[in-house]
């Protein structure tokens, strides 16, 4: 056979060679599947040209090693590149390589995103540059980048894909080998599987089903994409009449029909091991007549099962070392590479591989680079390999990767699968630099996998422990109780051989993280305080002292909170300076302040001094690693509850955006969302609060079951459900969860837990249950010294419970509120409470109650609570007969809670106008000057112009911002005016011809 034809029997071609010219083997017995092939391909390319975009789909082809996967793939590929506009992508999985983080994905996507033109290449990143960049080997991590989070990695090529693909479209993504993935690539994979009919994407995937053929470390995997859905294809065996014409064509027709039918069986129709029989038959010059048919058997065992012997004596020793070499490197493999390993000359390499390929062993792609013929046979040279020999050669490998400038990284796989014993430092360092660069690129496993191989090195004495740390903080983002183990390692490990004391502290405060995140807080808060008590250094002596109260604080109740609240006031007043840490305990204690429902000026005077013209300072934004993103979601909750939500939305804000850029996934930017949401419902923003939550609620599930974040985020939910009047919608979402006491066992739940449930229990009517839950929650707060009305509002809403039975006692907690409220003194806090006073008041009593919560009300930015109050005043005047008074409160009501999405309040004012003959909507029109105040200045400018008659592309020049943007500015003037460019003039009061128009003042003249 010749080497040409060898080519063409393997498929020849490595992950990235193009190969549309390549030499075409005719597919026996595969009509159907290339039938199939077309069609997808088809389907595809004419959905998308015909504007489709939701047009994805996938198809599988599995079956045993030999079967064929490989020979249809590299014909999908064929048909797919027919297409002009296709883009066609390519990568495939390596046995020796699944341990190589991103491998397959990198080899999918690294060259389609490196073409871009700079400027759609951002457009396509959006905000996950420097999340995608790095693991997809686009970039090298910034300087002083932070660890990856995997899950931010998903994330941001989920981005990434969505905003390629319609560039790129129609796509075809092709995996082969999808068995050997790397674990980081098939997580991505198998969920992008199932969504892949939202983008004009056809994946392919092949694989091996058989569960020994998969890693351990990725079976899970292997049930994600066996219950995949698509069109699968599994591939069946050659019949007895394609064996024979293969038989025929090599050997000639005078093969008998007895022999061709025994060597089909002999082989079970599998092409891959015909093909090797037919060789043996061919070599041995076995005349292909029945009463030879018994001899098939022996050679197939020659064909297939090769030993180290038997390759031996094929290739001789120096060219199976070679051979090794390769093996050694897996896929696309660099002939300078393979012969440095094997210890080579280049003559000598020259040789082995002319001859490999001559033994169609290698066969050689395109761009230069080598390549087994099958699989099966790298796996059969590899595992020839005398242990000493593979161990041996890992290290060889991993320090010629290295010298090649292919990095660490590179390296680093064959480094953990080197000989372990020799107490070796410089291997310790370079797997724990390669665990560092491992967690840059979003491979916190393959980083744990460097670092325990450097423990079993073992590492000098002194640095043990600290690799254990290392080790601990690995798994900090992913794996909680792994976490837990190896800190605990570091920590307390025998006498002789501490931590070194600046890492102490910083273990301790990570130990206390994990536990915290998983709701051990008093745990957390006992482990900070107890190291605190040893630590010398006054500087890791206070952190690990407000890591403490911190933690206490965030505890579902405490044995002493006033007296930790007290100490906290004593620490904050003997601060000195305004370093990171002194700021953490400002923010720590007007945290407190605002849960004690002390004055609200103080608690915002000592959140202001933590930012630093409005942000957060050096040390303490939210990917700090000193204090973690506790400490800001403080502030932001300072903030949040004392009306300054603005403020809190521009923290929560650049929250998002930073876990986003950092690529933390998982509780962090859970918690973010929430918080945005907590900070919208308090705004009254009630949709897009929901959507918030939302948000953060799923977070919160795909990482684990009910943690604190899903119980803050169903409490807020459901709020937000009672507002938008949605009350059985809510009742269904917290029975579902299981929002009810004793809620979560250790860790506090914000807003508090058992307020919200009450409310939510008086939403339903059930007026004695909410009555005994909110009467515990008062008791539990009291302790606690607690007494923030909007935090925890429970002493309203249990007078509203029992104002029918106990009218004495529902009054006094309604003064007890108000009095609160009117102590901690922000406008929301005493409207609210003012409001919720006059449900148990006469209607007369009621007005005035709710003309003044109306005016707190209107200061504050609480903008739903406002719109209650409104509502709540228009019915109650129409109780007193001040029909008039009540009827314009009633459609200011409306108005305020249409903007705030509150249907249900919407509905209430309604029905309390057209129940006493009132109208429901107003009538009147709006006067212009009403609507100029909805005009933004920058839309009145545009507004102004085009009153004028002045074309959109002037207006453009003139103001110097793009076309674009004025006619956005113009769509709102024209919604927001009611009326087009022809009766605008007349909609806000302009004269037609006006030529230089100011801004509203000047209309008054
Ligand atoms: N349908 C087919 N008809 C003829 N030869 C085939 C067919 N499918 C595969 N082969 C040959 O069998 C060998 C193994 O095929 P390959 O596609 O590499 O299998 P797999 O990827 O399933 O392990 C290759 O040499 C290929 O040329
Ligand atoms: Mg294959």
């Amino acid at each position: 056979m010749t080497e040409q034809e060898n080519e063409l029997r393997a498929g020849a071609g490595s992950g990235r060679g193009d190969d549309a010219n390549a030499p075409r083997i005719r597919l026996r017995d595969r009509d159907a599947e290339l039938r199939s092939v077309e069609a997808a391909v088809e389907r595809l390319c004419l959905g998308f040209a015909a504007g489709g975009t939701e047009i994805g789909d996938l198809l599988t082809f599995s079956g045993r090693p030999g079967i064929g996967k490989t020979s249809l793939l590299h014909e999908v590929r064929r048909i797919a590149k027919l297409r002009e506009k296709a883009t066609v992508l390519f990568a495939r999985g390596g046995e020796r390589q699944f341990k190589e983080p991103y491998h397959v994905l990198r080899q999918l996507l690294q060259h389609v995103l490196g073409d871009l033109e700079p400027d759609v290449f951002r457009q396509v990143m959006g905000t996950w540059e420097e999340v995608v960049g790095p693991a997809m080997g686009l970039k090298q991590p910034k300087a002083g980048a932070r660890r990856l989070d995997p899950q931010g990695v998903r994330d941001g090529l989920d981005y990434v894909l969505a905003q390629l693909a319609p560039r790129r479209a129609p796509m075809v993504m092709i995996v082969d080998d999808l068995h050997w993935a790397d674990g980081e690539s098939l997580s991505w994979l198998t969920k992008f599987a199932i969504r892949s009919s939202e983008l004009p994407v056809l994946l392919v995937f092949a694989f091996r089903e058989d569960e020994n053929d998969w890693p351990a470390e990725t079976q899970e995997f292997r049930r994600s994409v066996l219950e995949l859905k698509g069109r699968k294809h599994e591939l069946n065996r050659l019949t007895l009449s394609s064996v024979t014409d293969m038989i025929r064509a090599e050997l000639g027709d005078k093969a008998e029909d007895a022999f061709c039918y025994e060597f089909w069986n002999v082989v079970n129709g599998n092409p891959f091991e015909a093909i090797a029989l037919l060789d043996q038959v061919r070599d041995q010059e076995l005349e292909p007549v029945e009463e030879n048919s018994r001899q098939l058997h022996e050679l197939a065992v020659d064909a297939t099962g090769m030993t180290l012997k038997s390759w031996l004596d094929r290739l001789g020793a120096s060219t199976l070392r070679f051979a090794w070499a390769c093996a050694m490197l897996g896929t696309d493999i660099r002939v300078d590479l393979a012969t440095r390993i094997s210890t080579q000359s280049t003559e000598g390499a020259r040789e082995s591989i002319k001859r490999l390929r001559k033994q169609r062993v290698l066969t050689q792609s395109p761009n230069g680079n080598l390549e087994f013929v099958h699989p099966l046979i790298a796996s059969s040279i590899y595992n020839t390999m005398p242990d000493a020999t593979r161990l041996g050669m890992h290290g060889i490998a991993a320090a010629e990767i290295e010298n090649a400038g292919l990095g660490l990284l590179a390296a680093s796989r064959h480094l953990v699968e080197t000989h372990s014993g020799e107490g070796d430092d410089r291997i310790v360092r370079k797997l724990r630099r390669a665990a560092i660069e491992h967690q840059l690129i979003g491979a916190p496993e393959a980083a744990q996998r460097c670092l325990k191989r450097a423990l079993n090195e073992p590492p000098a004495d002194e640095i043990k422990t600290e690799v254990l740390y290392e080790l601990g903080c690995s798994a900090l983002l992913t794996n909680p109780v792994a976490t837990v183990n190896q800190l605990k390692l570091a920590l307390f490990s025998p006498e002789d051989l501490p931590l070194r004391p600046e890492l102490r502290v910083d273990a301790t405060f990570r130990l206390s993280e994990v536990l915290a995140h998983a709701g051990e807080l008093g745990q957390a808060a006992v482990v900070c305080q107890e190291e605190a008590e040893v630590t010398v250094d006054p500087a890791g002596r206070q952190r690990l002292q407000a890591a403490s109260f911190m933690w206490h604080a965030f505890r579902k109740s405490e044995e002493d909170g006033p007296g930790r609240s007290a100490r906290l006031g004593v620490m904050c007043r003997s601060l000195r300076g305004r370093e990171a840490a002194d700021r953490a305990v400002l923010a720590m204690r007007a945290w407190d302040l605002t849960l004690r429902g002390a004055s609200s000026t103080e608690a915002l005077a000592l959140a202001d001094e933590v930012l630093d013209s409005g942000r957060l300072p050096k040390g303490l934004g939210w990917t700090d690693t000193t204090w973690g993103f506790e400490l800001p979601s403080m502030l932001c909750l300072t903030y949040i509850y004392n009306d300054r939500i603005a403020q809190a939305e521009r923290l929560a804000a650049d929250a998002i955006i930073q876990f986003e850029i950092a690529g933390w996934s998982g509780a962090h930017r859970g918690f973010a969302y929430f918080l945005m949401g907590l900070a919208r419902f308090r705004r009254g923003l009630l949709a897009e609060a929901e959507d918030f939550l939302r948000r953060a609620y799923r977070i919160s599930q795909r990482m684990g079951d009910k943690l604190p974040l899903a119980w803050d985020a169903i409490g807020v939910l459901v709020d937000t459900l009672i507002a938008r009047g949605r009350v059985d919608e809510a009742w269904t979402m917290a029975n579902d969860f299981g929002f009810h006491p004793p809620y979560h066992p250790t860790a506090m739940v914000l807003p508090d837990a058992a307020s919200l449930y009450g409310k939510l229990l008086v939403a339903k009517d059930r007026y004695a249950g909410a009555a005994a839950a909110l009467t515990e929650a008062g008791a539990q707060l009291e302790v606690r010294g607690w007494r923030n009305t909007v935090w925890a509002p429970w002493a309203g809403h249990l007078a509203i419970a029992i104002a029918r039975d106990e009218p004495e006692r529902a009054r006094d907690y309604a003064q007890r509120a108000v009095r609160d409220a009117r102590d901690f003194g922000t406008a929301s806090a005493i409207g609210s409470a003012l409001r919720l006073q006059a449900r148990i008041e006469d209607a007369r009593a009621a007005v005035e109650l709710l003309e003044d919560a109306v005016t707190y009300l209107g200061q504050s930015p609480a903008g739903y609570e406002h719109a209650v109050a409104l509502v709540d005043l228009g019915a109650a005047l129409r109780r007193v007969g001040r029909l008039d008074d009540a009827q314009e409160y009633l459609y200011q009501g409306i108005e305020l809670a249409q903007h705030c999405s509150a249907e249900g309040l919407v509905d209430r004012a309604r029905r309390e106008l057209a129940n006493y003959g009132l109208r429901p909507n107003r009538l009147g029109l709006r006067d212009f000057r009403e609507t100029i105040e909805t005009l933004s200045s920058a839309e009145w400018e545009v507004a102004k112009r085009a009153v004028q008659g002045v074309p959109a592309q002037r207006i453009a020049e003139e103001l110097g911002v793009p076309v674009g943007l004025v006619n956005r500015r113009l769509a709102a003037v024209y919604r927001k005016a009611g009326s087009g460019p022809d009766g605008l003039a007349s909609a806000l009061g302009l004269p037609q011809q006006q030529r230089d128009a100011g801004w509203p003042e000047d209309l008054d003249d």
